[in-house]
């Protein structure tokens, strides 16, 4: 493995007292990790640096073209002092799946695991220690080639930010307010759905303002030919239950392979609840809410964690659900994983681990 070059800050700053205050990716911890890309020199000097602005010509690709990839994951510290990622191994595999979509080149996975827990080490302080703030960790690659011909760059910077941070919505486990959308759509087979990438969020962004002015929070997507079945929310994956079944999209190609949705799949599966990965129509949710089988709807994510949905707005149809009360499968889903993220709960699935 190659070593990592550290420099220290000289202006350290520190987590403000009152950590209610800290917002969502708001502000950033002391240090970064950078490394760069050339095809001569591969992936080259990796290096833990004081975070600051960085240098880019205009004329930088990652302006133009869109070819960036991210993650985001999450760093918690236990009521033993212990700080404790959730899973970032599927982290840094996905990054790899949506670098491979974007023609980026590949990163040994295991050094990034390793270049992480490094990193949080120097800005240990930075992790927050209330219930529902942990610490939000960003790795993101730019193609920093500065030419304008539309092709794959040839060279890449990979960069680390971590941020101290609180809830990501306000409302916290109150339920949230979703729109389906029926007129923009976010992916299509074949396209870059399954890639966290740039482009899929500045796709959403009018969806989005169009729901934020009409009060609802974030925005439910639905497949792109035929806008009849269920993808996912704009940050988050979406569950249905329906009777006694747990209903989520199948992994498709246009949605996210979320590691949350993953995690409490296997978590249900696990108690014998009975969970279905399958296509699920915006039809069917609406017959089974007309026949009060329409139990739950929540969402899952890293940023998210669980959301329970409690208003959900179709054309003129507006659904409410489990009368706008987070549900009981919700809350244990809620309780279970942030108790396993936090080490409140033993980790019998081995999803956590130390840095
Ligand atoms: N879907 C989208 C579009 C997302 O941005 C996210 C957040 O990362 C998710 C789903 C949930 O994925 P994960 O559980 O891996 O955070
Ligand atoms: C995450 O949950 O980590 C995400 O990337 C969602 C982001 C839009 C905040």
């Amino acid at each position: 493995m190659q070593d990592i070059r550290i420099e220290l800050t000289q202006n350290p700053t520190h987590l403000p007292e009152d950590e209610s205050t800290l917002g969502f990716g708001k502000r950033f911890s002391d240090h970064m990790f950078v490394m760069d890309y050339t095809v001569e020199k591969g992936w080259f000097d990796p290096r833990i640096v004081p975070y600051a602005p960085i240098s880019l010509y205009p004329s930088t690709m990652c302006f133009h073209y869109g070819q960036t990839t991210f993650e985001g994951l999450k760093a918690y510290r236990t009521e033993k002092n212990e700080i404790l990622l959730f899973r970032p191994q599927q982290n840094f595999k996905r990054l790899n799946i949506s670098d491979d979509r974007l023609c980026i080149p590949k990163l040994d996975e295991e050094f990034c695991l390793e270049a992480l827990k490094k990193l949080i080490q120097i800005d240990e302080k930075f992790v927050p220690h209330s219930k529902g703030t942990s610490l939000y960790i960003r790795p993101f690659i730019i193609a920093t080639e500065p030419q304008l011909g539309a092709n794959s760059s040839t060279q890449y910077k990979f960069i680390i930010i971590t941020s101290p941070s609180g809830v990501y919505y306000s409302s916290g486990l109150n339920p949230v307010k979703i729109y389906v959308e029926d007129n923009y759509v976010r992916a299509v087979r074949g396209g870059m759905g399954m890639a966290k990438t740039g482009g899929n969020y500045a796709v959403s962004l009018k969806s989005q303002v169009n729901a934020h002015n009409n009060d609802y929070s974030q925005v439910l997507w639905l497949d792109g030919v035929e806008r009849k079945y269920i993808e996912e929310v704009g940050a988050m994956n979406i569950f249905f239950v329906i009777g006694d079944e747990v209903v989520t999209p199948e992994i498709n190609g246009s949605i996210l392979d979320g590691i949350t949705r993953k995690s409490m799949v296997e978590l249900l599966k696990k108690e014998g609840k009975k969970v279905s990965e399958r296509r699920i129509s915006i039809q069917e949710v609406e017959d089974a809410y007309e026949n009060g089988e329409l139990k739950e709807v929540f969402g899952t994510g890293t940023a998210a964690v669980i959301s329970p949905v409690g208003v959900l707005k179709y054309k003129d149809k507006v659904m409410t659900i489990n009368d706008n009360k987070i549900g009981e499968i919700s809350k244990h889903l809620y309780d279970t994983l942030t108790g396993i993220q936090r080490g409140e709960i033993e980790d019998k699935f081995g999803w956590t681990v130390k840095v």
